[in-house]
């Protein structure tokens, strides 16, 4: 009695299949990795986002502002403002990125985005994702360090595929059952491994960990780990294990194992939540930075989402900007401004944040006025 509703499914299915074939091909052709030297020009967007994103967004600004000044006065770094990444324009051209935003992100080269806000359920997609899509940023990278505690962590998380790839079309016979799907190609896991491994090698790390739940997604998991212990084959003098998300999990907040770590490799979903918990230890998801990287275009991002809740209760201009000055600071170092990224790396690492969720801690501008006069 159910033909119709199957017959339906499966047509779904089959374009969803060979889209997916198609973007596994396109891959193969992918342009060459862009690299920065000291003297590349490059254009900077700067995209505010929803919620605490514009606060933040602000502060993150003004501190590129002065340690770009003499590139910017030179014309070699360009700083654009980018406007209409909100929800309420999302929705009213129902796009998750519109048209016009994207076109104005495709002529910058990198990209300092403030968090957006990703409605749950419905049908509007996350920018984020859509992002990561659009401009093919494969490359989630999150690092996480506590130097007191011998954590020295960076994730290279799946960030086009797995789960998030079709999160949006999955299949629903109401009444009755939900599927949605989760993919994984051989191009698009050899090019995250070789990054993880490349990563390891250039930084002196013998460890990369692989971790997926391959016991249980025997095809899409079971290809990842295959494929990152072939990429891994080409490393000699590195370690590759396998382990499973569970355990690793575990293990994070486990003080007699976890400083053994170094770096890890997975797949999208399962990089999403344990990087969480991987900044939690560090001192909360508004610490840490996020760099989305691909070939062609960059950007970066705090790994908090907007905060509705503070912009609720009126406490906005207390939003912590460290996590996007972070993710500011991985900007200069993909640009190859290395001492820039340094100066701005020790002064966050100087200059505690004073939080308090009842309005009596540091402002976004109170903290970022501290910050300035210690570049
Ligand atoms: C992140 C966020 C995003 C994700 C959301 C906002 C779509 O949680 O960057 O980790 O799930 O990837
Ligand atoms: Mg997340």
């Amino acid at each position: 009695m159910r033909d119709a509703e199957i017959r339906t499914a499966v047509e779904h299915f089959e374009a969803l299949l060979r889209r997916q074939l198609q973007r596994a091909d396109d891959m193969k052709h992918a342009p060459a990795a862009r690299h920065y030297t000291t003297d590349t020009p490059v254009t900077i967007g700067l995209v505010g986002g929803d919620g605490i994103g514009p606060i933040i967004m602000e502060q993150a600004t003004r501190v590129l502002s002065v340690l770009l000044k003499d590139e910017i006065e030179a014309k070699t770094v360009t700083l654009r403002r980018i406007d209409g990444l909100t929800l309420e324009n999302r929705l009213a051209v129902g796009q998750a990125v519109p048209d016009d935003v994207l076109a104005s992100l495709k002529e910058c080269d990198l990209f300092l985005k403030g968090p957006t806000t990703t409605p749950k359920g419905g049908k509007m997609e996350s920018a984020n994702v859509a992002l990561r899509r659009e401009l093919d940023l494969y490359a989630n990278i999150r690092p996480v360090c506590v130097k007191e505690q011998g954590i020295d962590w960076i994730f290279y998380r799946e960030n086009t595929e797995g789960e998030y790839v079709l999160g949006s079309s999955g299949i629903e016979i109401p009444g009755a059952l939900a599927m949605d799907f989760k993919v994984t190609t051989d191009c698009g896991t050899r090019r995250i491994a070789k990054a993880a491994f490349d990563y390891a090698k250039a930084n002196g790390k013998t460890n990369v960990a692989i971790v997926t739940k391959a016991n249980i997604m025997k095809k899409t998991d079971g290809n990842f780990s295959a494929i990152c212990h072939e990429v891994a084959s080409d490393y000699p003098d590195i370690t590759a294990e396998d382990w499973y998300i569970d355990i690793m999990t575990a293990n994070l907040v486990n003080p007699d194992i976890r400083s053994r770590f170094q770096v890890f490799v997975l797949p999208n979903l399962y990089g999403d939540i344990i990087t969480d918990e991987a900044a939690q230890i560090q001192g909360g998801v508004g610490t840490a930075g996020s760099a989305n990287i691909g070939d062609r275009y960059a950007m970066f991002e705090a790994i908090h989402g907007s905060a509705p809740r503070l912009i609720e209760e009126g406490l906005g201009d207390y939003a912590n900007p460290q996590s996007i000055l972070k993710a500011a600071a991985m900007m200069l170092r993909h640009m190859a401004r290395f001492s820039l990224a340094d100066r701005l790396e020790r002064a966050l690492e100087e200059e505690p944040f004073r939080s308090a969720a009842d309005g009596r801690g540091d402002t976004a501008k109170g903290y970022t006025d501290r910050l300035i006069e210690r570049l």
